[in-house]
Parts: structure tokens; C-alpha cells; sequence
């Protein structure tokens, strides 16, 4: 039985005393669930804080992104070892909005993917079609292509420690929510691609307007051992309520 986990991506929304505020209710919350584990993916400049609030508590922080290069010349980027350094355990890598608006290919999440590593951090490798990539039949495929790519690169250990989180691009921050069909057969499909790599513990979250209403719904499907929740994760009640 894999541990049921709650992931809140804040993105790029709040303020250190909101997010500290949120991570300490969370991590109050989640406390006694010792059955759930819980990891809030906040924003760089709010790690470190975020990380000292729910030390000692059933809460993990993780990265939203992790630079694909080593500490140096690189204005404006956050390496793996800085962010193992403020107290994160996990990094997001390949969200579809890194894919779509900073110019992620599956080739720099591999490479991401092995710089995180190096450094000790549990990866959360997001994957997930586009409506028309849906549309034209081809979401198994290019799910495949994502995972491979990292696999090719990195091995299958890369993502032995880590979790993959299936989120369909067409879900993301749209209100449109996979039906729980649709998020299992995905599910099946991940989850007989990892086995046949010898990944058969490896978590598989679904990502995509996960809220209250929704979630129980999807949580229970087979395969589907935990939710990445964007939007409604800035709301305690809201996350609570998912729990
Ligand atoms: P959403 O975001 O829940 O707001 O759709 C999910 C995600 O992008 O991880």
C-alpha cells in the first residue's frame, strides 16, 4: 500500500507571511494524518521559511524548478545544491507550464532531472498531454516520450525516491478536471510503463483542477496515489478538505 500524497504547488501566488501562515495550518493538520504525506512546492524566496515552519512535522518542502546547470554563471537561476541548502527534499521538474512558457524540452527536464539528483532531491516529474495532442489520440504516446526522455538520460533510479504526476495541460488552472475515467486509465497506462522498468512502488499523483469536490472522487481510482493541487491549495480549508 503506497502512502497517499497531498502536494500543494503555490506557483507563483502569495506573500511569506500567507504561505508561512498556510504551511504552518497544513502542517498542523497533517500532523495527526500520519497516513498522508504531504509536500508544499513553494516559491524560491519563500522556501526557507516555508522549510523552518513545518521542521519536525509530516510536511517535505519542495522546489517549484531547479536550474539544469551547476552553481556559476547563470543570472537568475536556482541550483539543486541551493535549494538542499534552504531545506527542500523535492523538486518539481517538467510542469507543463515550465514546458510551455520557459522553454522545458524533455531533454532539459532529463537534464534537470539528473542535476536534482546529484544533489539529493526527491523529483516530482510532471507529465501530461495538451488538448489537442488528446484530441489527435495521442496521450499515451507523448506521457511515454516525457517519461522516457528522463529515463534514457538519468535510468530508472532517477525517479526510484521520486513521484510522477500526471497532469493533463488541458486540467491545469481551466476548471476542467479529468472524469475519474479518464485520470485512471492514464493512471493504468503509467503505472504498466513504470512496472515494466521495475517501478512498481512509485507513486502516481493526478494534477489538474483538483479541489474538495473532485477529489475523493479521483483519489480513489486504482493507481491514483496522491493529487498535485494548484489553486485550490491556497486555501487551507480547501486542502484540508482533500486530505
Ligand atoms: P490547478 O494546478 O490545480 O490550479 O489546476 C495544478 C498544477 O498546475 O499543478
Amino acid at each position: 500500500m503506497r502512502t497517499p500524497l497531498i502536494a500543494a504547488n503555490w506557483k507563483m501566488n502569495g506573500t511569506g507571511d500567507v504561505l508561512s501562515a498556510l504551511g504552518r495550518g497544513i502542517a498542523s493538520a497533517a500532523e495527526p494524518l500520519t497516513a498522508v504525506q504531504t509536500i508544499l512546492f513553494a516559491p524560491h524566496p519563500y522556501l526557507a521559511r516555508v522549510a523552518a515552519d513545518v521542521r519536525g512535522l509530516r510536511v517535505e518542502v519542495g522546489a517549484q524548478d531547479v536550474a539544469a546547470e551547476a552553481p556559476g554563471a547563470f543570472t537568475g537561476e536556482v541550483a539543486a545544491e541551493m535549494l538542499v541548502d534552504v531545506g527542500c527534499r523535492w523538486t518539481l521538474v517538467g510542469h507543463s507550464e515550465r514546458r510551455t512558457l520557459y522553454g522545458d524540452v524533455d531533454e532539459r527536464v532529463a537534464v534537470k532531472v539528473g542535476r536534482a539528483l546529484g544533489c539529493g532531491l526527491k523529483v516530482m516529474l510532471c507529465v501530461g498531454e495538451t488538448l489537442e495532442e488528446r484530441e489527435a489520440g495521442r496521450t499515451a504516446e507523448v506521457v511515454l516520450r516525457q517519461l522516457d526522455a528522463v529515463v534514457d538520460a538519468c535510468g530508472v533510479q532517477a525517479l526510484v525516491d521520486g513521484a510522477v504526476a500526471y497532469e493533463p495541460v488541458w486540467a491545469i488552472g481551466t476548471g476542467l478536471t479529468a472524469t475519474p475515467e479518464q485520470a485512471a486509465e492514464m493512471h493504468a497506462f503509467i503505472r504498466d510503463e513504470l512496472t515494466k522498468l521495475g517501478l512498481t512502488d512509485l507513486p502516481i499523483l493526478y494534477g489538474g483542477s483538483v479541489k474538495p469536490g473532485n477529489a475523493k472522487d479521483l483519489m480513489t481510482q486504482p493507481h491514483v496515489d496522491g493529487v498535485l493541487v494548484g489553486g485550490a491549495s491556497l486555501k487551507l480549508d480547501s486542502l484540508r478538505a482533500i486530505d
